[in-house]
Formats: C-alpha cells, structure tokens, sequence
C-alpha cells in the first residue's frame, strides 16, 4: 500500500459543493458568532435566519441547544473540552458548508486559538467572524439564565468574563454591540455581509 493510495474512494463520485450550490442558488458560507455568554449572539442568528429564509435561502443554526445537547453532550468548559467542543463545531459545520447552507455558528469560542482552528478547519474564503461584542455588564444584568449571579457566588467554575478569558477577535467582519442599537438593526447588518458574499 503507497502513501498516495485513495482510501475514501466515495468522494470522489459524491456529487460537488458547486453542484449543490447550482441546486439551491445560493452559496455556502460560515458566519462565525463569538461573544460573551448573552450577549445575543443565537438571539441575532434567529433574527437572520427568518429573514434569509423568507427570501428563499437555506439556513442552519448551531448553537448550545443542538449542540452541546447532542454531538457533545459530555463535553465541560475547561479548556482541552471548549477547544474540543469548536473542532467538532467547525467539522460539523464544514460539512453544512459543503452543502451549498449558509451556517450559523452561535458559541462563545472564547479564544483567538479556538477560532483560528474554526478557521482553518472550514476554510478562509468560507469562515466570516461576528464579534457580538455587548458589555459583560450588559450581560450580566441581562443573566438570562442566571449562570452570572451563579458564577459570582463561586458556584459555576471557569465561567467566561467572570473566571475564564475572553480575547476579543482583533479584525472580525462585525462587530455587533446589542446594548447599543435595537435587534433588527444587528440582524440588518448580518444579512447585508451575507448578501454580500452571495453575489
Ligand atoms: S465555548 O466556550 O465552548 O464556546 P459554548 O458557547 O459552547 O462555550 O457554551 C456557552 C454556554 O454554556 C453559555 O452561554 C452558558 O449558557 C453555558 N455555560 C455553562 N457553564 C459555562 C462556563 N463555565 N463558561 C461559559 N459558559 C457556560
């Protein structure tokens, strides 16, 4: 057996992204969320994802819900589980990429490392980063699923802004501050970086 010798023969005669792409005219893409635990990044996704589906696009959302739940279930919030928890995020949602879908990707992926991985696992030209950039006060006050008051009590560990890191991407396509202009705003702006790229 050589080095070269095809062992995942069946990609070959599996039909294209460019074929699936041409079936549902449309482009697939990444839009990569980052941000602080309720800063809102699901809550703009769905925004975007009902307003792309009413013009004929096919959207897919991944977030803690279908996520964590399911594929990783099992997986915490140290760091060797988050990193984890964004490799199979980013090869899961590779494949929705390959399937012609704009891809919703809504995870706190806390780190730059994190979300260079993302990157690259899904591709450059395909991966585009959304800071959901609201102040952790904001969130904090918001504390929508009470994990901050939780997290100041010493009672949830690792917990991201409060005992674990947050780094800001430093040059991402948006930067969307929920605390700043109302949602259909943030949802606006999603879908004009989408539309832009689907030309
Ligand atoms: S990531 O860091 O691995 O990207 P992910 O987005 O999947 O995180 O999950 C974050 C969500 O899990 C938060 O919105 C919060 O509801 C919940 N959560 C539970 N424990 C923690 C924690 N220690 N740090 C951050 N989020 C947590």
């Amino acid at each position: 057996m050589t080095m070269t010798r095809n062992i995942y023969p069946i990609y070959d005669k599996m039909m294209t992204r460019a074929d699936k792409e041409a079936l549902l005219h449309q482009r697939g893409m990444m839009i990569w969320f980052t941000g602080l635990s309720g800063s809102g990044k699901s809550t703009i996704a769905l925004g975007v994802e009902r307003e792309l589906h009413a013009r004929g696009l096919l959207c897919r959302i991944l977030d803690g819900d279908n996520i964590r739940s399911g594929i990783n279930a099992g997986l915490g919030f140290s760091a060797d589980d988050r990193r984890e928890n964004i490799r199979r995020i980013a090869e899961v949602g590779r494949l929705f990429v390959d399937t012609g879908i704009i891809t919703l990707a809504a995870f706190v992926s806390p780190t730059e490392a994190y979300r260079t991985m993302a990157r690259t696992i899904i591709g450059d030209a395909d991966f585009h980063e959304v800071y959901v950039s609201t102040p952790l006060d904001e969130c904090e006050r918001r504390d929508v699923k009470g994990l901050y008051a939780r997290a100041r009590r010493g009672e949830v560990k690792d917990f991201t802004g409060i005992s674990a890191p947050f780094e800001p991407p430093t040059r991402p396509a948006l930067d969307i501050d929920t605390s700043r202009q109302p949602l259909e705003t943030s949802v606006e702006q999603v879908v004009e970086l989408i539309m832009k790229h689907q030309q």
